[in-house]
C-alpha cells in the first residue's frame, strides 16, 4: 500500500540518482504543488535547487512577503523576484480574460526566463506538475498540440529548453498534501485554498490598476481572515472576492455616495470541476460585510455569489 513515507523514501533516492551533481531551477507559486515538489528536490539535492518565486503585484495581502519568509524558515534556496510594475504595465488598459491571462503569461516567461539565466549551468526544470494536470493536458490539447509544441522548439524561452523533473506527476492532489505533512510543510502552505496563476487579475472585472488591486487585497483579507478565524476556512475548497466593474448608490450620514460594488464566493468542490456554493452562515456574511464596508474605502455594498459550477464557473473570469 502506499504511504507517505514510502513515497518520500523512493523518490528522494530516485531524484538524487536522476540529477546527481546537476543543479535544478524551479518556480515556485506559494501553492501546495510547487511547495512540495521543491521540498522533494531539496531533500535529494539541498543547495543545488534554485527556486524562483516571482511577485506579479497579483497575490493576495502580505503573500508574497509571508510565503517567501516560509520557503525560507522550510531551508530553501529560494530568490524572490519583485515584477509588479512589469506585470502593471503589461495589463493596463486590458479588459478581455483571456487577453490579460496571455499578458501575465508572457511577462512570466519574460521574467522567468531572466532569472534563470543567473543559474549558471543549470539542466533541470523542477515542476509541480501532479496527476489530475498531466490527464487534462492530454485530453484537453490532444496530440497536435504535443506535435505544435514540439515544431516551436527553437521558439521556446530558454528555461524550458530544459530537462523536466517532475516528481508529483503519479500523485493525486490529496496524496500530495499527505507529503507535503509528512515532509513537515507548515499548514499554512499544505492547507490553503487553490488560487489561480493568473491572481487577482482574473478577479478584478475589467481593467487592472494598482489601485483597485489594493482595494479588492483589502476586501479578500477581510474574507479570508474571518473565514480562518471561525474555523470555517478548512471547510471551503476556495474562497475569495470579485471586485466588479460597476459602482452603486449607497448612503453615509447625509451623503449619497456612489461607490464599488464586491462580490465574494466560496465554493466546495472535489476537483474544482464541479463545485456548490457553499452555505456560509449568515451571521458570519452579516459580520464580513460590515467589516468591508466600514474599513475598505471606496466599497458601499458587498454581495454574495449564490451559483454553483456548472453552469457557472468559480472564478468570475
Ligand atoms: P473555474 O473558474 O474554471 O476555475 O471554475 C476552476 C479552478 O481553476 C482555477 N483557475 C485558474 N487557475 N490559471 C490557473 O492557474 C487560470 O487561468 C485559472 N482560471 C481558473 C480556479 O481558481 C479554480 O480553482
Amino acid at each position: 500500500d502506499w504511504t507517505p513515507d514510502q513515497f518520500i523514501e523512493s523518490t528522494v533516492a530516485e531524484l538524487r540518482e536522476q540529477i546527481g551533481n546537476d543543479k535544478v531551477i524551479l518556480g515556485l507559486s506559494g501553492g501546495v504543488d510547487s511547495s512540495v515538489a521543491a521540498m522533494l528536490i531539496h531533500q535529494a539535492i539541498g543547495k543545488n535547487l534554485y527556486c524562483i518565486f516571482v511577485d506579479n503585484g497579483l497575490l493576495r495581502k502580505n503573500e508574497f512577503e509571508d510565503v517567501l519568509h516560509s520557503y525560507k524558515d522550510m531551508g530553501l534556496n529560494v530568490k524572490g523576484v519583485d515584477a509588479k510594475d512589469q506585470f502593471y504595465t503589461a495589463l493596463a488598459g486590458l479588459t478581455d480574460p483571456e487577453a490579460k491571462r496571455k499578458a501575465i503569461g508572457k511577462i512570466f516567461v519574460d521574467v522567468f526566463d531572466q532569472e534563470s539565466h543567473q543559474v549558471e549551468d543549470a539542466k533541470w526544470l523542477g515542476q509541480g506538475t501532479i496527476y489530475p494536470d498531466v490527464i487534462e493536458s492530454v485530453s484537453v490539447k490532444g496530440p497536435s498540440a504535443t506535435i505544435k509544441s514540439h515544431h516551436n522548439v527553437g521558439g521556446l524561452p530558454d528555461y524550458m529548453k530544459l530537462k523536466v523533473v517532475e516528481p508529483l506527476k503519479t500523485l493525486f492532489k490529496d496524496e500530495v498534501r499527505l507529503v507535503g505533512k509528512t515532509l513537515g510543510i507548515s499548514e499554512n502552505i499544505i492547507g490553503r485554498h487553490p488560487f489561480p496563476g493568473p491572481g487577482l487579475a482574473i478577479r478584478i472585472l475589467g481593467d487592472i490598476t494598482p489601485e483597485k488591486v489594493a482595494i479588492l487585497q483589502e476586501v479578500d483579507h477581510i474574507f479570508i481572515s474571518s473565514l480562518k478565524k471561525t474555523g470555517l476556512y478548512d471547510q471551503v475548497w476556495q474562497a475569495g472576492a470579485m471586485l466588479l466593474p460597476i459602482q452603486s448608490v449607497g448612503v453615509m450620514g447625509d451623503e449619497r455616495t456612489y461607490e464599488r460594488v464586491v462580490a465574494l464566493r466560496a465554493v466546495t468542490s472535489v476537483d474544482g470541476m464541479t463545485a456548490d456554493w457553499c452555505h456560509l452562515p449568515y451571521e458570519f456574511l452579516a459580520d464580513v460585510s460590515n467589516e468591508i464596508i466600514n474599513k475598505v474605502r471606496g466599497v458601499n455594498r458587498v454581495v454574495y455569489d449564490i451559483s454553483s459550477k456548472p453552469p457557472a464557473t468559480i472564478e468570475w473570469e
